[in-house]
């Protein structure tokens, strides 16, 4: 088992196997990206079909009318957040929250992705079948004719049940018949909210990488099928790069500059890879050398450090390691990353720590007080960041050597949340007392 990981050094492997948290540095950073992976023209062409869907959108979901039809998160200064867990020697280092938790309609940093896919074949298919000009308003998608055709088919989706929200909310909503595979243990709330929406919800013993595969051979049986894969997916990686331009407006509003004196930090929460490489790759294609992105993953399912660990295009997953994948962090449950984005994360990623399910209730419980913000479990993974970078010696170390040291004072740090907003009031009490519980043990010890 662990002879079949070459490239993996042995005190990482022991620090892995233990679970204990840790930063990784990905030697890999700033080598070539792969001859054929997408660029600034993909994300440009994501970008300008949720614009022009904004008003289809708009229409679809009443709640998004004063946004016109964007689906968009603010970026929140956490100056309470900074002063309880900062370093008070860089004064004027900023940390910013990018709230994908309340993300309108889906709740989550897969609103993106999830619903640039869904648009994308819903406007092939329509004008494919000449019901939709080329230039043609795309509200028409939401018309007779068009919901006439998509009823004809299902869209499908394996998900550990945020994308399922964001997917079959999107099918349903345009008339499509939705399907999400989940896996037994996903949160029960997710497959109740999902078939309130009209979504059939199809559950599978084993963990997401079993769902997604159901689902995908099942789709593939079915002529009338489209299947959004969550482990291959281009059309979901460039609609999470979006967020990326985005992001790049709301720092130029907070004047907060990224350049060779200012350097941006983004700890992002990795579950198969998606989001997170979306994000890195369209911040990397903005900002270059002067955006730092890790990732943050649960102990038992580091999967794409993992993966990029094994420095290998083999793919290796946390169970080949010892590892359980066994998390209440349930969006980042997934054992195998996805390859499509481990390829591109090799050149882009500055690294990966790790979080356990005490920290991540901790995280969520502090930043509910000082920011007065709700997050899910997975959401809460990216708090740890700041501290790794300034406080550890790895940190310490990646610093030194991209000659950062100097230019921390004027550094912002960007923590992503990526869902909360759609968890039901009890489950958020269940957290909150949960994690008080355990802020009150880590303050005794
Ligand atoms: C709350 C939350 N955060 C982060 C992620 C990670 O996204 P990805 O699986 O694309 O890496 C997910 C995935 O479902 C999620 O639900």
């Amino acid at each position: 088992m662990i002879s079949t990981l070459p490239a993996f050094v042995p005190d990482l492997l022991a620090g892995l196997q233990k679970r204990n948290p840790l930063l990784w540095l990905n030697p890999a950073l700033g080598s070539a990206l792969p001859k054929d992976s997408p660029g600034a023209a993909d994300i440009d062409e994501a970008e300008a079909r949720l614009l022009r869907c904004a008003g289809l959108m708009a229409h679809l979901f009443p709640e998004l009318q004063s946004s016109e039809g964007l689906i968009e998160s603010p970026l929140t200064r956490a100056e309470r957040l900074q002063q309880a867990m900062g370093d008070a020697t860089e004064p004027d280092a900023a940390w910013f929250i990018k709230s994908d938790h309340a993300l309108p309609i889906a709740g989550s940093v897969k609103a993106r992705g999830g619903f640039h896919e869904v648009l994308a074949f819903a406007e092939k298919l329509a004008l494919e079948c000449g019901v939709l000009a080329h230039d043609g308003d795309r509200r028409e998608l939401a018309g007779a004719a068009a919901r006439e055709l998509f009823a004809q088919y299902t869209v499908s989706v394996g998900s550990t049940g945020n994308l399922g929200l964001s997917i079959g909310v999107m099918a349903a909503a345009l008339g499509f018949r939705a399907v999400v595979h989940m896996s037994t243990d996903a949160k029960g709330w997710k497959k109740d909210r999902l078939r309130k929406c009209g979504v059939q919800v199809i559950e599978h013993a084993g963990d997401y990488a079993q769902a997604v595969a159901a689902g995908r051979a099942q789709s593939l049986a079915d002529p009338k099928g489209y299947f959004v894969d969550d482990e291959n997916s281009l059309m979901l990686f460039l609609g999470y790069a979006v967020a990326a331009r985005r992001l790049a407006n709301q720092l130029a509003a907070q004047k907060r500059p990224v350049d060779g004196t200012h350097p941006l930090f983004v700890y992002i929460p990795c579950g198969v890879g998606g989001a997170p490489g979306g994000i890195t790759f369209g911040l990397k294609t903005l900002f270059s050398e002067h955006v730092h992105c890790f990732f943050a993953e649960p102990v038992a399912s580091p999967c794409m450090l993992v993966q990029l660990a094994a420095g290998d295009t083999a793919p290796v997953s946390v169970y080949d390691i010892g590892l359980d994948n066994r998390t209440e962090a349930d969006g980042l449950a997934v054992g195998q990353a996805s390859l499509l984005v481990s390829r591109l994360m090799r050149a882009q990623l500055s690294g990966v720590f790790t979080v356990t399910d005490a920290q991540l209730y901790v995280h969520l419980h502090r930043v509910a007080h000082t920011e007065g913000m709700l997050l899910e479990p997975s959401a809460a993974a990216g708090f740890e960041g700041p501290q790794w970078l300034t406080r550890s010696d790895e940190g310490r170390a990646y610093l030194r050597q991209h000659g950062l040291e100097r230019h921390m004072a004027s550094a912002t740090h960007i923590v992503w949340t990526t869902g909360g907003s759609l968890v039901p009031r009890e489950e958020h009490e269940q957290f909150q007392a949960r994690g008080q519980v355990l802020a009150a043990q880590e303050e005794r010890a």
